[in-house]
This record gives structure tokens, sequence and C-alpha cells, in this order.
């Protein structure tokens, strides 16, 4: 199998609509580990492990070590952004990364120039962007990316690239008929239809130009059949929606704990306090809104009420997120579970996660990136359900499935798939074959 992947030799460039906290903190990141400051701690690519073949044989390589994915040392960065801050001064701004280590890399960031945006206020109320570029129609801001992204290439010598929305939420919209095939689509971007925000335009012109692209924040997106029918008509993958850090990460480990054990959960109240930019454009209601649904999704398909109404019919949960300047970045994220065990006994659990939400998120756009040029080296098209691991609200194949959000088994899945790209057995854990083996040896 691995003989169908091809090389991953070359220049990846890795393309970022949203040059903020989490993208500087990405690049940023990136460079301190190739100057060797730094390990890239929390990405799968880097330092994840994968067992291959039996227990007993004690392989357990590293997951770049397995499967030939792009070098981190050979990766050229570029963005987008609605305001003109180079890298360096945006990383200064989002104050994620201290001032000791920004400076030793000072001449790499402030090389990395922003490209002026696709913007329209009316997708994120609370921004007041200064630069962006304008066009008649839709139509014409997505032939201006697609020639940001040729010209990228071309003067970055990028053998391929990858885009991954690192841009504020927007508000809320729902899927309507404009979304529904890429006919409609193209004509609601000539006809300036107010349902296609700015992200999908950028995903968009990303699949045109057969880019892979992710996206990190709630907003659809690439999320609509149109695009999905575009992707998969173009050999193009994608993947979605909103990086799953911070609470939603503690709630997909703890919530498949809970339930293994067969333990009921009365309520779930989970609030946020935050100050950054983020944090800012959160706090109004309509961007809330697309948050909210995504967070809101993960419990009900991981403890499955239908199926365990004892245990999870009458659940209570409740998201909140608080702008508080304050904390900036580091934010806190408070869980208050009301569990129950035997014969209904009453317990709590009490979580407090003083986290840093752009150290979470910069390995997975890393990760995100590199696994969709894997993707795209190996002919897979279309959404990237093997890629629900990185997502609060992961897209699935098809409309009436429940996508997966227990992450042990997006764990696994992301797994067994690096293993049939290249052959090797798939692992279930069933662990017949050692009870075989000892009887036959015996
Ligand atoms: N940090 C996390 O843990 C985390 C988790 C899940 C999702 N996200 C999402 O990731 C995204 C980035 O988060 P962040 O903390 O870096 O936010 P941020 O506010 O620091 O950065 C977002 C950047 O996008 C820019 N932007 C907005 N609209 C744009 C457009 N149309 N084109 C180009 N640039 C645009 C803004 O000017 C800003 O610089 C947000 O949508 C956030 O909700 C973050």
């Amino acid at each position: 199998m691995s003989s169908n992947i091809a090389s991953a030799d070359g220049r990846l460039g890795i393309l970022l609509p949203g040059l903020g906290a989490v993208a500087t903190t990405l690049i940023a990141g990136v460079h301190a580990v190739n100057k060797g400051i730094s390990k890239p701690i929390g990405s799968t690519s880097q330092m994840g492990t994968i067992r291959i073949g039996k227990r007993t044989e004690n392989k357990t390589p590293l997951i770049k070590d397995f499967i030939p994915l792009a070098d981190i040392s050979k990766i050229a960065f570029g963005g987008w952004d609605i305001f003109e801050d180079n890298v360096y001064q945006s990383a200064v701004h989002a104050g994620v990364l201290d001032r000791y280590l920004l400076e030793q890399l000072k001449p790499e960031l402030e090389a990395i120039k922003p490209m002026k945006a696709v913007f329209d206020k009316k997708y994120v109320t609370k921004l007041e962007g200064t630069y962006y570029k304008t066009g008649a129609t839709k139509m014409d801001l997505a032939d201006q990316l697609r020639e940001d992204i040729r010209n990228f290439k071309t003067e970055n010598n990028c053998d391929r690239l990858a885009m991954v929305w690192c841009g504020s939420t927007e508000i809320y919209i729902e899927e309507s008929a404009v979304h529904q095939t890429i006919e409609s689509l193209e004509e609601g971007l000539r006809n300036n239809d107010e349902n296609i925000p700015s992200s999908m335009i950028y995903a968009y012109a990303a699949i045109m130009e057969g880019v892979p692209y992710a996206n990190g924040a709630p907003n659809l997106s690439a999320d609509i059949p149109a695009l999905i029918a575009l992707a998969k008509r173009n050999g193009v993958p994608i993947c979605g929606k909103d990086f799953k850090t911070g609470q939603t990460l503690m709630k997909t480990i703890l919530a498949p704990g809970l339930k293994t054990r067969s333990l009921g959960i009365a309520g779930w109240f989970s609030t946020n306090i935050l100050g950054n930019r983020d944090g800012e454009v959160l706090d109004d209601p309509a961007s809330f809104k697309t948050k909210e649904m995504s967070k809101l999704s993960v419990l009900d398909s991981i403890l499955e009420p239908e199926k365990n109404p004892d245990l999870y019919k009458d659940l209570y949960h409740k998201v909140r997120i608080n702008y508080y300047p304050p904390h900036g970045d580091n934010k806190e994220g408070w869980d208050n579970l009301d569990i129950f065990g035997w014969l209904g006994y009453k317990m709590q659990i009490k979580v407090d996660f003083l986290c840093r939400d752009s150290i979470l998120a910069a390995p997975l756009v890393l990760d995100l990136a590199i696994f969709l040029d894997l993707a795209s080296r190996a002919n897979m098209s279309g959404i990237q359900e093997w890629l629900s691991f990185f997502f609060k609200a992961p897209q699935t194949p098809t409309k009436n499935m429940q996508p997966l959000h227990d992450i042990f088994k997006q764990e696994m899945k992301l797994k067994n798939t690096l293993r049939h790209l290249q052959g090797e057995d798939l692992i279930t854990h069933l662990g017949l074959d050692y009870e075989e083996e000892a009887t036959q040896n015996a």
C-alpha cells in the first residue's frame, strides 16, 4: 500500500486565513523547533507513536517514522489577515509566547506578512478590519485568493500546499439552497449571496486550486454539500470543524470514561472565562451561537441517551463563554458534573482547567496540515473522517451519520487509517490470537 502514497519530499506550504493567536503560535513554534529551541509537544504527527503488529513484537515507532510525512524543517508559512501586522507583531499582540522566545525568532517572523483578507464585517461583527480586498462580486474575491495561492506557491518554491482556517468565528449561518450544489454556490458567488461568508470563499478558492482544506472554527465554511462535492470532484481532502482543545478536549476524555463504567450523569455545567480576541468575538451572541452548537453536540453522541435512558436521558448540559480581558489567552474552563452511581447515589466532579488555548490549538493546526497533505498524496478526497480526532464538531461522510466524539475511538480510527495506508494489520485489541499462540506453544 505504501507505494500508492506519493513522496513527501520537497516543500509544504501551510496557508492560514487568520494570522492571530493560534496561527502565530504555530508559526513561531515550528521555527523554535527547527532551531532546536523547543520540542513539538502536543503534536501527534511529530511526537505520537503507533504500535505495529502484536504487543509481543514490541514495535512502536514514531508516526513520522512509520509513514512518509512532510518534514517540518521544509515548511513555508503564509496567510491572510484583516490587520497588516506581520507575524512577529501579531504574536506580540496575542501575548501567548514570551518576548524572549519571540525575539530569538524575530527575523523569520517579521518576514511573514499577511496577504489582504477577504472580509465582511457582517459575518464577524466585533472586528473592524482595515486590510482587505475589494471586488464587485464574491467570485472576484475568490479569484483574487486563487491568484494569491498560486503566487505563494511559486514565490516560496512549494511542491504542495495545505490550508487551515484560523480566522475568527463567524456568525451562525444555517445551510440553505445556495449551499446545495456546486452550480448554486458558484451562482451565489457571482450574485453576492448573503449566505456565503468569507470562510466559504477561502474554502472554495482552496478546493478549486487543489489545496486540502481544514476548518479550525465552528462556522460552516467547507461543511456544505456544494463544497463537499467540489472536493470530491477535484480530488481534494477536506475536514472540520472547530479545533478540539480546552474544555471540550476534557469533556471527550471524561465522558467516555464515565460511560464505560455505566455511571449516570444528571448535569454538566461548563463555563469558560477568556480574554483574547477570540473571546471578544465570541462575546457577540451570533458568533457564540456557532460555538455553542459545536460545543453542545459532543455529549449526546458520546453518551447516546436514547440507548442509555436510565443514565443520560435527563442530562442537563449548559455551556457558557465569558469574555474576561484580564485572563488574556490563558483560558479558565470550569466544569461541574453531577453524576450518580449504584442505586442512584449522587456524586460530584469539579474540573478547573487553567489552560492556554493557543498552546493547545497550535499543534493541531500543524497535524491537520501534515495529515491532509498525506491524504492528498494518498489520493484520498472529500471528508477525512479519520481526522475527527482534532475537532469538536467533526464532519461525517454522510448526513445521517452521528459524528464520532469519543477521543479514544477517534484515536483508534486515525491510527488504523495510518496502518491501513501502510498495509499493516489493523489493531482491534481483541487479543484472542495471544491465547491461541499460548495454547500452541504449551
Ligand atoms: N485556540 C483554541 O483553542 C481554539 C479552539 C477551537 C477553535 N478555535 C478557533 O480558531 C480561530 C482562531 O483562534 P485565535 O485564538 O487565533 O483567534 P484570534 O482572534 O487571535 O485570530 C483570528 C484572526 O483572524 C483574523 N480574521 C478574521 N476574519 C478574517 C478573514 N475573513 N480573513 C482573514 N483573517 C481574518 C482576525 O483579524 C484575527 O487576527 C477562532 O475562530 C477560534 O474560535 C480556537
